[in-house]
């Protein structure tokens, strides 16, 4: 029976337990993307709090697809040296470090990028979402953009990648038929809406060798009337698997308001039932596929981490808000102090983070 602090394999990356950071924006990169000492400073505590796989802040392949401010970025060479302290250090206590490689698309930050998104289509929604729709040879420089970003994290000395394909943005716009009303090979079936996504991974592994580790996440539902479901997801992973990929990361929904949920779910978690909010797609999940599945969303205790594993809803635990506020839950956890983590989900991270502070937990600042 799978336990949380077994030791396992995924690729070639050795990992100490089954415990993930979910890739986290912290707003504290340098003004260019490269990562800041403060960064590196929060990567070191979160390996020596034991979480076992460490994945970064979403980082930005093209400057075109910059989604927040103070956002890491992996969009030329220059940036590479910038990561290497962070990995060294993450490596020192043992814990693993795959770089998070993504495209804003139609959510890219319009402040920035000096041009108009695009996205699969056009897209006018007021308030909320404004793109043209990306030609084909624009799409043809995204596959070469997340291939080159793989190249540089290679370089830079991290354990793999994980393709950001979930929450809206590009990637996960081209899965969704909301945002993906195209008619050429890259729209219509969900076979030419998962293209881009194939062709990248195809496109990295044909540079790197097949031990470089490649993760995804994906959604498990968009919760957007007219958007990816969950039986696509299943479809979709099918594909990935034939493809080669190491792992699923499954998540879920966008911080769009048109869609029912978050994927932080800004909610009172305060029933085992409550947490692992995407439970019942990975029980689906984990009914057809062999890739391993690393599970976020809402997991909040020990015994949930614990059962989620021996019930075989997922082979990983991941977790984003907690760590904010504890980055030694994990060593607290393995030392026998199993009490729930003290995230309360508000989501009040997110403000110093817009804000360009930097990420705190807000609740724990003000005790
Ligand atoms: C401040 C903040 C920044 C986030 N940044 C990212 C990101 O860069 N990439 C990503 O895939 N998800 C990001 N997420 C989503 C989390 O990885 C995670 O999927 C979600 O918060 C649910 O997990 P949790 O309940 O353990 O927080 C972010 C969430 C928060 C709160």
């Amino acid at each position: 029976m799978k336990k949380l602090f077994d030791k396992t394999k995924i690729n070639q990356m050795e990992l100490k337990n089954r415990f993930v950071r979910s890739a986290t924006w912290e707003g504290l990169a340098n003004p260019d993307g490269s990562c800041s000492e403060k960064i590196v400073d929060m990567m070191l505590e979160l390996a020596k709090g034991q979480v076992g796989l460490i994945i970064t802040s979403h980082a930005y392949v093209n400057k075109n697809g910059q989604a927040g401010i103070r956002q890491l970025g992996i969009y030329g060479d220059q940036l590479i040296s910038s990561y290497k302290e962070m990995i060294e250090k993450v490596h020192k206590e043992r814990s693993k470090i795959v770089l998070q490689i993504a495209h804003a698309g139609a959510r890219a930050l319009a402040q920035s990028i000096n041009s108009e998104p695009f996205g699969p289509s056009s897209l006018k929604i007021k308030d909320i979402l404004s793109c043209r729709e990306i030609t084909t040879s624009e799409i043809f420089k995204i596959i070469e953009d997340f291939k080159n970003a793989a190249v540089r994290a290679k370089k830079a000395g991290f354990d793999g990648v994980q393709i950001h394909g979930a929450h809206g943005f590009l990637l996960s716009q081209f899965l969704s038929p909301f945002f993906n009303k195209r008619e050429d090979e890259y729209g219509g079936s969900i076979e030419n809406r998962a293209r881009l996504i194939l062709e990248i991974i195809q496109a990295i592994r044909s540079e790197l060798s097949k031990q470089f580790t490649i993760l995804i996440k994906i959604n498990s539902d968009d919760f957007i009337e007219g958007g990816f479901t969950q039986s696509e997801m299943i479809q979709v992973s099918a594909m990935l698997e034939s493809a080669g990929i190491d792992a699923v990361e499954l998540s879920g929904g966008t911080s769009l308001k048109i869609s029912k949920y978050s994927s932080s779910r800004a909610i009172k978690i305060d029933s085992k039932e409550k947490e692992g909010y995407y439970r019942d797609a990975a029980k689906l999940y984990k009914k057809k596929m062999s890739v391993p599945l690393i599970l976020v969303g809402g997991i909040r205790s020990y015994e949930v981490a614990k059962e989620l594993l021996e019930k075989d809803f997922a082979d990983y635990i991941s977790l984003c808000r907690p760590l904010i506020r504890e980055p030694n839950l994990i060593k607290r956890w393995q030392e026998g102090d199993t009490k729930k983590a003290t995230c309360i989900s508000c989501n009040k991270c997110f403000v110093p983070t817009r804000a360009g502070e930097g990420i705190y937990c807000v609740v724990e600042n003000q005790r």
